[in-house]
């Protein structure tokens, strides 16, 4: 038994003259998530393929449960679930004969198929459409199935890539959950995704990918500690005053940034007691506050300044 679930170790991928990876590194500890970010084109399905067997590394290794993704292809294949970007289920076949003919495939009698199908039509909540074909559902529940599809054999370790695209609220919720109860059943998670509301709420360890390169990698707290800031988001009563508490905070060793249509200033703090030094800067000159609020950065900060570093 090994404690580490995924493992890649300066992995390249080219196709041609472009490269879809270049030396990318991560590790994933059993029973946790990582959640990798990343614009269009930034490589996660590539590396998605590589950690899956379905496409050889250009350079690099990588293990999955202990298994190396080359040499082991079949060992690895075994213990895993893949959930695609795009759905893998049989059209014609009904989503509870889809279900059956994966876990025969794997090895189940027909009657535990049968018990397995049914048990996971009804965690992703498509028994009332158990018995009609796929090419009937809705985008969302595809999706839904075809998740399920990739848990029929109880897999170690799954990736998800972009899982909850395409769904809608209620939906991509129940899906988190879903996640959330296999990873505390010590399940291994490697998501892909462009939501950071998703990473945020999903992830352990988060790594954003630009080009091809893991350019961050850490906790959302620990990302967002590295670029995002703290800001006092003062809005006025009367947008006239702008000029004096700008003044007045500046005097206070502030930097406050107008939004002139909102009548906002946002004054960057180093932590909350700087609330303080805000409303006595603004007390002073007499400046009337219709609202005040502390904002923590968020991971779309983050996300937002790595994008901006990386065109600058
Ligand atoms: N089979 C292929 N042949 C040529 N180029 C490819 C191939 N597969 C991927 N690429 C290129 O590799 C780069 C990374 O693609 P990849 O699909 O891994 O990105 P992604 O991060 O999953 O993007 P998205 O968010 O759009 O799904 C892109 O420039 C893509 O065009
Ligand atoms: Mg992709």
């Amino acid at each position: 038994m090994t404690d580490t679930m995924i493992e890649a170790t300066e992995v390249s991928k080219t196709f041609g003259d472009v490269t879809a990876l270049d030396g990318v590194s991560v590790t994933v500890p059993r029973g946790t998530v990582l959640g990798l970010l990343g614009h269009n084109g930034a490589g996660k399905t590539t590396l998605v393929n590589v950690l899956t067997t379905m496409l050889p590394p250009t350079s690099g290794t990588a293990t999955v449960a202990g298994f190396d993704v080359v040499s082991q292809g079949n060992e690895v294949r075994g213990r895993i679930g893949l959930t695609g970007q795009f759905a893998s289920v049989d059209e014609q076949l009904s989503g509870f004969d889809n279900l059956v003919l994966i876990a025969r495939l794997l090895g189940a009698s027909r009657g535990e198929a049968r018990a397995r199908a049914d048990e996971l039509l009804d965690l992703f909540d498509l028994t009332d459409a158990a018995k009609r074909p796929a090419r009937t559902y809705s985008g969302g529940m595809r999706r839904r199935l075809d998740l399920a599809a990739s848990l029929v054999g109880r897999p170690d370790v799954i990736f998800l890539d972009e899982p909850t695209t395409g769904l809608d609220p209620a939906s991509r919720i129940g899906l988190w959950e879903i996640v959330e109860a296999l990873v505390d059943d010590g399940t291994t998670v490697l998501l892909t995704t462009q939501y950071l509301e998703e990473a945020d709420r999903l992830a352990d360890s988060i790594a954003v990918m630009s080009a091809g390169k893991v350019v961050a990698s850490g906790t959302a707290a620990e990302l967002k500690a590295q670029v995002g800031k703290r800001a006092v988001h003062v809005t006025l009563a009367s947008q006239q005053d702008a000029p004096a508490a700008i003044v007045s905070l500046e005097k206070h060793g502030l930097a406050p940034v107008l939004d002139a249509p909102k009548a906002e200033l946002r004054t960057p703090v180093a932590s909350s007691a700087d609330l303080a030094v805000v409303v006595r800067a603004l007390d002073e000159v007499k400046v009337e506050v219709a609202q005040l609020a502390i904002t923590e950065p968020s991971l779309d900060d983050v996300y937002l300044t790595l994008a901006k570093n990386k065109a600058a």
